[in-house]
C-alpha cells in the first residue's frame, strides 16, 4: 500500500482548452444537459481568456478559449485541437501537494499561489504540476472561498437559450490517458512514485485486440479510490490502432476519454441521444454472446449481473435476460465482477480530429473495468477508425518495443 502523502478529497474540475468557449459551452450544456453555472471573461475583469463552468451533479467542466493569437491557450489549441488541459484535484493543502509531488519527481508548472477573488468571495490556493503530454494536474485548496466556482468567476448574467434538460450525469468516474508505445509503464510508475497511486487493474494485448490492432492498459487509482486514471498505450499488431491515430492527431499524449457516472444509464443515454449526442452502435454478436454467458452464470448459480435491477442469482436471473433487448437497442454494454456489475457506452468522438470522446457508466457494485466490455468497446472504436481515411503515417504495422 503506497503511503498517502498526497491525500486527495475528490475531483475538482476538468478544464478544456478550446477555440471558441461560447460554442463549446452550448454543446455541453444542450447535448449533455449541463448547467452553465459560472463565467469569467471581459465582463468580469479577465482580459486574456473566456471561461464557462458547466455543471451536472458533481461534475464540473470548464471550457476556456484564448482572446489573442499568442499565449499558452492558443498554442495548445493549435497543436492539439480542443482538448483536456487540466485534470484538477481538490486537496486540503495545495502547497503540501505541490512540494510532496515535486520532491518525488513532478515537474512544477505553478508554485503554490494564493488567488484572491476580485468580487470579495475569499481566496483559493492553487498549485500545478505536469503529467503526460501537455496535460497538467492543478491542486485546488478551496476552504477559504465561497463564490460560484473560482476567483474571477461570477454567476452568468444570462443563460444561452432555454435551460437544458438534466440527463442524470452525476460524477466523473475515470479519465483515460493515451501515451506513446512503450511509455505506459513509465506513467504507471510516475503515478505510483509522484502521486502515491496504486495499480488497480490491467489489461494486456491478449485481452484487448482485434484481428489487426491491440492496446495495453493499466489503471492507477488514488488512496481513497475516488480518482482513477487508466493509461493506454498501443500494442504490436498488423495495423495501427485507434491509440496510434489519437497520438497522431493530438500530436502526442493526452486525455482520450472521460467516463461520467449515472444512476440510470438507460434514461441518461436516451435523453442524451434525444439532445444530439451520438453513441457507438451496438454489435448484435456481443449481446448474443452475453446472453449465453448470463445463462451459464445462472446455471452455475452465480448470476450476479442484473442488467437493470439489483444483483440477482440463479433462475431469477434468466427471467431478467429479456431486458437485454433494451440495452442492445441503445448499444449499452454490460459486464460484471465478483462485487456486482457495470453498464457502459462510449459516445462517438466529439471533436473534428479523431481524439476525445466520453463514456457513460453505471456501476452496480462493480468497481473495476470489465474485460468483456473493454474488448467490445475497443472493437467498436476500431470499426469507427476503419471508416476514416488513414494518412501515410498511420499505415503499416506496429512493431514491438523491447522491454526497458
Ligand atoms: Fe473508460
Amino acid at each position: 500500500m503506497a503511503a498517502d502523502f498526497l491525500p486527495i478529497n475528490d475531483w475538482d474540475h476538468i478544464e478544456f482548452y478550446v477555440s471558441n468557449a461560447r460554442q463549446a459551452s452550448y454543446f455541453y450544456s444542450h447535448a449533455f444537459g449541463m448547467e452553465i453555472a459560472a463565467y469569467a471573461g471581459l465582463e468580469t475583469g479577465v482580459l486574456d481568456r473566456t471561461s464557462y463552468l458547466l455543471r451536472s451533479g458533481d461534475i464540473k467542466f470548464v471550457v476556456t478559449a484564448p482572446m489573442h493569437a499568442e499565449g499558452p491557450i492558443s498554442d495548445f489549441v493549435r497543436k492539439h485541437g480542443d482538448g483536456v488541459k487540466d485534470i484538477a484535484l481538490e486537496v486540503d493543502d495545495a502547497a503540501k501537494a505541490y512540494h510532496e509531488t515535486v520532491k518525488r519527481g513532478a515537474e512544477g508548472v505553478l508554485e503554490p499561489t494564493k488567488i484572491e477573488d476580485p468580487h470579495g468571495n475569499g481566496y483559493i490556493v492553487r498549485s500545478t504540476i505536469k503529467t503526460y503530454g501537455d496535460v497538467v494536474h492543478s491542486f485546488i485548496e478551496r476552504h477559504n472561498y465561497h463564490g460560484p466556482f473560482l476567483p474571477g468567476f461570477t454567476k452568468p448574467a444570462r443563460i444561452m437559450g432555454p435551460r437544458p434538460t438534466f440527463t442524470g450525469l452525476q460524477r466523473i468516474d475515470h479519465i483515460v490517458g493515451n501515451v506513446e508505445l512503450g511509455k505506459m509503464n513509465y506513467w504507471v510508475k510516475w503515478y505510483e512514485d509522484v502521486m502515491g497511486f496504486a495499480l488497480s487493474d490491467h489489461f494486456d494485448d491478449e485481452h484487448i485486440k482485434t484481428e489487426y490492432a491491440a492496446l495495453m492498459s493499466k489503471v492507477m487509482q488514488s488512496g481513497n479510490g475516488y480518482i482513477k486514471f487508466p493509461i493506454n498505450e498501443p500494442a504490436a499488431g498488423k495495423k495501427k490502432s485507434q491509440i496510434d491515430e489519437y497520438l497522431f492527431y493530438n500530436n502526442g499524449p493526452g486525455a482520450q476519454h472521460i467516463a461520467l457516472r449515472t444512476d440510470d444509464i438507460v434514461a441518461t443515454v436516451s435523453q442524451m441521444q434525444a439532445q444530439g449526442v451520438q453513441f457507438l452502435p451496438a454489435v448484435t454478436r456481443y449481446y448474443t454472446d452475453l446472453e449465453d454467458q448470463l445463462h451459464e452464470l445462472a446455471r452455475e448459480g452465480r448470476g450476479t449481473m442484473g442488467p437493470l435491477g439489483q444483483p440477482i442469482k440463479g433462475q431469477a436471473y434468466v427471467d431478467k435476460i429479456p431486458e437485454l433487448g433494451l440495452l442492445a437497442q441503445l448499444g449499452i454494454l454490460v459486464d460484471g465482477d465478483d462485487e456486482g456489475y457495470l453498464l457502459q457506452i462510449f459516445t462517438r468522438i466529439v471533436e473534428d480530429r479523431p481524439t476525445l470522446f466520453f463514456e457513460v457508466i453505471q456501476r452496480q457494485g462493480a468497481r473495476g473495468f470489465g474485460t468483456g466490455t473493454f474488448k467490445a468497446l475497443f472493437e467498436a472504436l476500431e470499426r469507427e477508425k476503419d471508416a476514416r481515411v488513414q494518412p501515410a503515417a498511420l499505415q503499416g504495422a506496429v512493431e514491438t518495443v523491447p522491454a526497458e
